[in-house]
């Protein structure tokens, strides 16, 4: 395990923040995290675990040590109850993971294409889109417990999988790695795809493709390419907010004065409303603060046009969400983690 010192993070995460970590590892198999978390320094400044570093606003240099998971490594592990088992270690690449049960023709992962990320941080917040959450095929998954070194599994029911939400975002927080992630996925022949989100079957009959697992994949790679801008060409992290949950009641006198207001039905005395329709009406779409800026095409995804710090970033979603708040009376949570530790 090799400790290398005040490394430039900038390529290691999506937003393209430049700040240095004081110490930093990239850990490629099991052996080597535990050795981290015996290892003196681990308990002498604070640490960072990183995955494929798209769900992060890094806002300083970090004083401490990240330690990059770089697992790699998939395969079919099982059948069951007319299901195949396959199981990702936590760095692969959560695109190409998809892409390759596609080509192995499971069905299951199809909407999820081309989601930034890697496979072990994509239950931490049960990643989904386009009317499918991770959960729906997740399996089980297996996780490093940073007290002792011990390796356990978990279920889906421990997982405690939520909209955007897990354990391992409240209860469990920061005590366990995920090292590997089992899904159960099913063969193309008995598959039927999700096609309910109505982007997809517009995309869908524009290709004049009938659903399958692949042109759904294909579909969903042109809609979240029309919108979302590619972090390889402008730093960004996806959703910045989640899409808040308010109260019916609230939600009807919204409509009143926003007939138009874009919304869904969570419960019955909840609903879900679209975030980036609040912040677009609020009037920040396309806005540009230096190189901090909203993008043109998505109003929920906060971007950097090149050399923005993240407290610059920070500073306009906090803006955001105080406009968001005078205007609709609504709080925006930030989907994405932001780091301090200055
Ligand atoms: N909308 C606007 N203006 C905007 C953006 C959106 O009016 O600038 C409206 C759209 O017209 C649409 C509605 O808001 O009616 C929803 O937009 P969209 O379909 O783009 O989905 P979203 O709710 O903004 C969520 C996820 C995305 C996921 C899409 C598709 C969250 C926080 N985000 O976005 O996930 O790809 O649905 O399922 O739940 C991510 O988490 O990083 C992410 C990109």
């Amino acid at each position: 395990m090799e400790i290398r010192e005040n490394v430039s993070l900038k390529s290691y995460n999506t937003f393209g923040i430049d700040v240095r970590a004081r110490y930093f590892t990239e850990a490629t198999n099991i052996g080597e995290l535990q050795q981290v978390i015996q290892h003196q320094l681990f308990k002498q400044v604070p640490h960072l675990w990183m995955g494929g570093g798209s769900n992060m606003l890094l806002t300083c240099d970090f004083k401490g040590w990240v330690i990059r998971i770089n697992l790699r490594g998939k395969q079919k592990e099982r059948e069951e109850k007319g299901k195949v088992i396959i199981s990702a270690c936590a760095g692969e690449n959560w695109h190409e993971f998809v892409v390759w049960t596609l080509n192995q023709n499971l069905g299951g992962l199809e909407n999820l294409s081309l989601i930034p990320g890697n496979v072990g941080t994509a239950p931490i917040q049960n990643i989904g889109a386009y009317g499918v959450e991770l959960k729906d095929t997740f399996r089980g998954l297996e996780a490093l417990n940073i007290k002792n070194g011990d390796l356990e599994i978990f279920d889906r029911e421990d997982c405690e999988f939520g909209y955007r939400d897990s354990v391992f975002k409240s209860r469990l927080k920061g005590q366990y790695l995920i090292t590997k992630v089992y899904f159960a996925l099913v063969p193309e022949k008995d598959h039927h795809p999700n096609t309910e989100y109505g982007a997809i079957q517009k995309q869908l009959e524009s290709m004049a493709k009938l659903p399958t697992i692949h042109s759904v994949s294909e579909a969903v790679i042109a809609i979240r390419s029309s919108k979302l801008p590619n972090p390889k060409e402008i730093g960004n992290s996806g959703s910045f907010f989640k899409n808040p949950v308010v109260s019916v009641e609230q939600f009807h006198k919204l409509q009143q004065e926003y007939p138009e207001i874009v919304s869904y039905p969570v419960s019955e005395d909840e609903v879900k409303l679209a975030a980036g329709w609040l912040i677009e009406k609020a009037g920040w779409k396309g806005h540009r603060q230096g190189d901090a800026g909203v993008h043109e095409k998505q109003a929920l995804v906060l971007v950097n046009y090149g050399n923005a710090s993240g407290k610059e970033i920070e500073a306009l979603s906090k803006e955001i969400q105080e406009s968001v708040f005078r205007t609709f009376a609504v709080r925006l949570e930030a989907e994405v983690n932001i780091i301090g530790n200055c």
